[in-house]
Parts: C-alpha cells; sequence; structure tokens
C-alpha cells in the first residue's frame, strides 16, 4: 500500500473533551491541527460519562467558542447535598467557595458542541481511524503513522497530543520513560440514565450500609444515577427493578421516594486512580485520561483534561510566537500540581462514602469525617473549594 505523507502543526490523538478543546484553543489562536479519532462519531457523542463542569471548564469552552448551547441548555448549581446515619446536609458551595459554582451539563453535550464547530469551521478531524502509531518522538519532526478508509498516512508535525484516554496507545509507547502511580478499588459504579425527573434539586452523594449512591441529572426531564456494586459484578444480574430498590433504599429520605422513570442506558465503571509522570516525552505530550484517572466520586476527570489542554495550548501558542519553549518545559510539572490535588480529593471522596468493607473502625471514621464537614465551616469550605476546582488562570479566559 502506497503512503501518503501529510504535515501539520501538531497533531492530535483522541477526539474526546481534552483533543476536541485543544484543536480549538489553538485554531482560535492560528494554530494549525489534525484530529485522529478511532472510533465512529456516532460512538463518541453519545458514550454517557461526566455531568459536572467546573466553572474553570466552562470558561475553557467559552474561550474555544462551544459555550453558547452550554450556557443556554445547562443547569447552574450552587450547592450539593451530603447524605448518611439518615440526614441530608446541603453544602452552600458558592456561598463557601469565593461565589463560585458548577454547571451541570453532559460529557456527551460537550463533545457534540465541539465536533460541530470543528466541522463547521471546515478544520481536520478524522473518525474511524486505525493501527495508530506515534514515533520519532526525540527528534524535531514527529510523525503519526494511521490507517483511513483502508489508506495509509504518515501525518509529520512539530508535536503530538496523545488525548486518546487510558486505554489509547501514546502513553504505553514511552510507559518506559514514565513512573506511574496507581491504586484499584475493590468495587465499581452501577450508572443509569432515566426517562424520570430529578428527585432533588441539586445533587445527592449517600453513605448507606449498603454502599454509596449518586442522584445526579442531565435535564429538568432525565435523572443519572449511581449505585455502588462490586468490582466484578454483571449488568445482567442488575434488571432495572433491582437497580430501583436498591436506589429508593440508600437514598430515600424521610419517608419521600425517588421518581422512578423508564432506564434508558445503563453500564458499570471501574474504580481508578492512575498517574504518569511526566506527562511528556519529547515531543509528545499526553493530555487528560492518557496521563492521569481519578474515581468519578469527586467529578473531576473531564475538568482535568480540559485544565491540561488549557495549560498545553498556552504553551504551544507561546512556542509558535516568539520561541519560547518555557511553558512546554513547564507543562507537565503545571499539570502534576492540579492533577495530585484532584487525586488526593477523589481519593478521599471515595473512601469516605463508599463501603469498604465491614470493618466497623472504617465506618465510625467516615461519619466522623462526614459529620465534621457539615458541622464546620472550616471543613465545609474545604470541600467546597476542592470541589469547585481551583481557578485557571488560564490566558485565553483572561483575555474574554
Ligand atoms: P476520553 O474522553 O477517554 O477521550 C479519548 C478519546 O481517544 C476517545 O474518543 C477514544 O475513542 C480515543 N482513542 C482511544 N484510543 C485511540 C487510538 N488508538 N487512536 C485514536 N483515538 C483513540 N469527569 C468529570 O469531570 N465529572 C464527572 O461528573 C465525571 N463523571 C464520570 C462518570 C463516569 C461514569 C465516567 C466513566 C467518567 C466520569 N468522568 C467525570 C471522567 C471523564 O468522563 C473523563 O475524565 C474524560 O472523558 C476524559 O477526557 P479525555 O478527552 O482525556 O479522554
Ligand atoms: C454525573 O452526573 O454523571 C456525575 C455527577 C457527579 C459525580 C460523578 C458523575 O461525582
Amino acid at each position: 500500500m502506497v503512503t501518503t505523507r501529510l504535515r501539520t502543526q501538531v497533531a492530535i490523538v483522541g477526539a474526546g473533551p481534552a483533543g476536541l478543546t485543544l484543536s480549538h484553543l489553538l485554531a482560535a489562536a492560528g494554530i494549525e491541527s489534525v484530529v485522529l479519532e478511532n472510533r465512529s462519531r456516532g460512538y463518541v457523542e453519545e458514550r454517557i460519562r461526566a455531568g459536572v463542569l467546573e466553572q474553570g471548564t466552562v470558561e475553557v469552552l467559552d474561550a474555544a467558542g462551544v459555550g453558547e448551547r452550554m450556557h443556554r441548555e445547562g443547569i447552574v448549581h450552587h450547592g450539593v447535598h451530603l447524605q448518611f446515619a439518615g440526614e441530608r446536609h446541603r453544602i452552600a458551595l458558592s456561598d463557601l467557595a469565593d461565589g463560585r459554582s458548577i454547571l451541570i451539563y453532559g460529557q456527551t453535550e460537550v463533545v457534540k458542541d465541539l465536533i460541530e464547530a470543528r466541522l463547521d469551521a471546515g478544520l481536520e478531524l478524522r473518525f474511524g481511524v486505525a493501527d495508530v502509531r506515534v514515533g520519532d518522538l526525540e527528534t524535531d519532526v514527529p510523525c503519526v503513522r494511521f490507517t483511513h478508509e483502508h489508506e495509509q498516512f504518515e501525518l509529520q508535525c512539530d508535536a503530538i497530543v496523545g488525548a486518546d484516554g487510558f486505554h489509547g496507545v501514546c502513553r504505553p509507547t514511552i510507559e518506559h520513560h514514565l513512573r506511574v502511580f496507581s491504586r484499584e478499588y475493590p468495587f465499581a459504579w452501577l450508572g443509569i440514565l432515566a426517562a424520570a425527573p430529578p428527585s432533588s434539586d441539586e445533587l445527592v452523594y449517600a453513605r448507606h450500609e449498603r454502599g454509596f449512591a449518586l442522584l445526579s441529572l442531565r435535564s429538568p426531564e432525565r435523572s443519572r444515577l449511581y449505585l455502588q456494586c462490586a468490582a466484578d459484578e454483571r449488568l445482567d444480574e442488575w434488571p432495572d427493578a433491582r437497580i430501583w430498590e436498591e436506589l429508593q433504599r440508600r437514598v430515600s429520605i424521610d419517608g419521600s421516594t425517588l421518581v422512578e422513570g423508564e432506564v434508558l442506558e445503563k453500564g458499570i465503571t471501574p474504580m481508578r486512580s492512575f498517574v504518569a509522570e511526566p506527562m511528556q516525552h519529547g515531543r509528545l505530550f499526553l493530555a487528560g485520561d492518557s496521563a492521569h484517572i481519578v474515581p468519578p466520586t469527586g467529578a473531576k476527570g473531564l475538568n482535568l483534561a480540559v485544565a491540561d489542554v488549557a495549560v498545553l495550548a498556552e504553551a504551544l501558542i507561546d512556542s509558535y510566537n516568539g520561541g519560547s519553549r518555557t511553558g512546554l518545559a513547564e507543562y507537565s510539572r503545571t499539570c502534576l500540581r492540579r492533577v495530585w490535588r484532584a487525586e488526593h480529593f477523589s481519593y478521599w471522596m471515595t473512601t469516605m462514602l463508599h463501603q469498604l468493607g465491614d470493618d466497623p473502625f472504617d465506618n465510625q471514621l467516615q461519619l466522623s469525617q462526614l459529620r465534621y464537614i457539615v458541622s464546620s465551616e472550616a471543613a465545609a469550605r474545604t470541600f467546597a473549594e476542592n470541589y469547585v476546582g481551583l481557578p485557571l488562570g488560564h490566558r485565553a479566559v483572561a483575555a474574554q
């Protein structure tokens, strides 16, 4: 097969939130990129995942020029609830964290908006590519080799961004240069999307003797709900009636019950903490889930992915305008400070709210920690500041 040679400035592997957002931030600064995705457009757009956007993430998406529908349809929340020992307590996020809030807007919608804007602008985004390999990373002309529609390509560029998620190909290519930190948890989340109005105006994180549960939402008509289950459980062990029964037992309070509805989607998500350091080798930069994973309890994964590419876009723009490579050299260090804070918060939330086994000592520690958060303003403030996320201070955001 003949190989067609292509050239761009930045090659981006993966059309998730990280890769797509980066492509927009670069385009806004006049930098050309090509985005390569191995799945179909439909698959990427329908993959149900995150729903909580930090204010910093909202600001970056605005700077990327894709904020219009997000502001129209997203739902601003100023608080969340912690439930334990038969009580539900509101944490007033905005009062405690300098007026900052979170926005409920599904990752599916973020990704649809990013894809539509990219294609409308006539910029390159290829779905369904195969055999992606990255190479020549220690030279000035790294390259991505791939096949697309039975043709073979070699894409030369100035830098490659591995935004291909936890199971992608970029990190494994350089793994022998990285130090990896990880932790697996002996439980998972069973998540459903239901055609039912949310049973609570704000998210409810519930600790219960039978396991963790979370009430979230996507819109005034759609609930998103999660249950802690065993790591090795199969979906066929969870018919819809069992899921609702278990949710009712774990989250119903004061005689009120959850509004039930048709289950539109269900899936099991493993829980993992993972960090690969540094987030760069030669001309390959890792961003988002390809470099780090958090358990979803802290709602941080997508927000970290967007924060990484905000830093990376700025560094790449500086290296093109005037040739300063300081930002690129500092990329990994800058991101990892935020990453480790989110790793700690997500681990802490996870171990505070999930049933860890049947050790009564653990149970007492969890309850004590939860009581402390809801009774001490200082403890609630720490929770709120971490939950809403650190401000980003990104230049594209400051310029708005
Ligand atoms: P991904 O979204 O994984 O995108 C990577 C892309 O690369 C994919 O499209 C993939 O198909 C593609 N790809 C993979 N391999 C290749 C290859 N070889 N070649 C080309 N392309 C490739 N985060 C939050 O912030 N808040 C939440 O509330 C939240 N809730 C979550 C709930 C659940 C149930 C789950 C599973 C996750 C949740 N997350 C949450 C985490 C969040 O979804 C991820 O952190 C986020 O998707 C990371 O974005 P990314 O672009 O780095 O990676
Ligand atoms: C979600 O709505 O999908 C969601 C909300 C909060 C989390 C995780 C997921 O912590």
